[in-house]
């Protein structure tokens, strides 16, 4: 069966939510994936930021195989000996002061909890998002989501939720007020197009959070564990944030999810939020050889490196199709003057899987394991695919 007709069969059976790339990938290692005919791809869509330290890790792969024969699930009303590891370890990565933790499975679950938090300590409800940010699709987290292709049909959510410029601080200033439990953002903005913020930007936003009353709500979600250059990206802004939502590369592929608190995050009821699946121990056997191997490799380091010299090298390209690269570490994007869907498919075949942040944004989340001579195969294809969309 060819990877057209299974990508037709696997849509017969599910709801037609995602646009399929005609391809099925059967295998993956570090940075490269492989499809059912055996053809092999450089991974630049990364699990869509999960594959930080690569598919496949051996030393996740080994600590998994380990924890299944160990003890898959156990409901955090009893503690755990791999889940109390990796708490002490994940505090010791978090910006200063988040060193309590909620557990979940995925971002968006994140995001809920770190809204409902906002919301039961600050005995507030009104959260405060920004332009272009994306938060999640489960009802709470998509009413801090901005952007009506993700909200329509959908509008009445758990709100109430206001959005403002994400590079004008005088908004900021009239949004936060006495009505604010939360204040929720991306310092460099994943799905809406992969913009970092600006530095003033974000140390207005954290000192009028803590004059007035409002939980800084970092979503570390894409950007968290090194994919900045920094084990967080506000690291690079030398803001602590009250709460941090993370997830995607946390646990090597497995799904994982969690918000980090801060000192101001209090008075949470016991019972007030939980899950089943949170904090299980396979997840956290993934999650701590995920760490370790990110401190051993200097995952953050080498994202900054290489993520320094791929943007040189897309910048080099001088197409007339290309506005502008930009991005943090191995979170990179290429703004066009052109819909990107034609230049994916030409990535594609040339062996070179990207992804979209919007309609006119190129992005590579790559795993951070990725060697230059991959990034600089994946510039020479782009360089080709656009040289051919300029001919034709
Ligand atoms: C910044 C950010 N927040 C939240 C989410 C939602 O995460 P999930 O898809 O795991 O629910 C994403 C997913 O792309 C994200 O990039």
């Amino acid at each position: 069966m060819s990877g057209e007709e299974e990508t037709v069969i696997e849509e017969s059976m599910e709801v037609g939510l995602y646009s399929k790339r005609g391809i099925t990938l059967v295998r993956g290692r570090g940075s490269r994936v492989w499809d059912d005919s055996g053809r092999e791809y450089i991974d630049c869509v990364g699990g869509h930021g999960v594959a930080s330290v690569g598919h496949c890790n051996p030393r996740v792969a080994a600590a998994i195989t380990r924890q299944v024969n160990t003890l898959i699930t156990c409901p955090e009303s009893f503690s755990n000996d791999v889940r109390t590891e990796y708490l002490a370890r994940l505090r010791n990565v978090t910006p200063d002061g988040v060193d309590r933790f909620f557990l979940c499975n995925s971002g968006t679950e994140a995001v809920e909890a770190a809204i409902k938090f906002a919301r039961l300590a600050t005995g507030r409800s009104r959260i405060v998002a920004t332009r272009r940010g994306f938060h999640g699709r489960t009802m709470g987290a998509l009413a801090a989501t901005w952007g009506k292709g993700h909200r329509r049909g959908v509008e009445h959510l758990v709100g109430p939720c206001d959005h403002v410029s994400f590079e004008d601080p005088r908004e900021l200033e009239e949004a936060l007020d006495e009505s604010t439990a939360a204040l929720i953002i991306e310092v460099v903005q994943g799905e809406g197009g992969v913009h970092p913020a600006e530095r003033e930007f974000v140390a207005e936003a954290a000192r009028l959070c803590r004059e007035r009353g409002v939980l800084f709500i970092a979503d570390e979600i894409q950007t968290g564990f090194g994919r900045t250059g920094s084990w967080f990206a506000v690291d690079h802004y030398d803001v602590v944030p009250d709460m941090v939502c993370m997830a995607k590369a946390m646990a090597g592929g497995v799904p994982m999810g969690a918000v980090g608190l801060g000192d101001r995050v209090e008075n949470l009821p016991a019972m007030s939020h939980g899950s089943t699946f949170g904090g299980n121990p396979l997840a956290c056997a993934a999650a701590l050889a995920t760490l370790e191997e990110m401190q051993e490799g200097d995952l953050p380091g080498r994202s900054r490196v290489a993520g320094h010299r791929f943007m040189e090298g897309l910048g080099d390209l001088d197409s007339p199709l290309v506005r502008e690269v930009r991005g943090m570490g191995l979170m990179v994007g290429v703004q066009m003057r052109v819909r990107v869907t034609p230049i994916l498919r030409r990535l594609q075949e040339r062996g070179v899987l990207a992804l979209p942040a919007g309609a006119t944004v190129l992005r590579f989340l790559p795993p951070l394991v990725i060697e230059d001579g991959d990034l600089d195969l994946v510039v020479d294809a782009l360089g080709e695919a656009l040289g051919e969309m300029v001919q034709t």
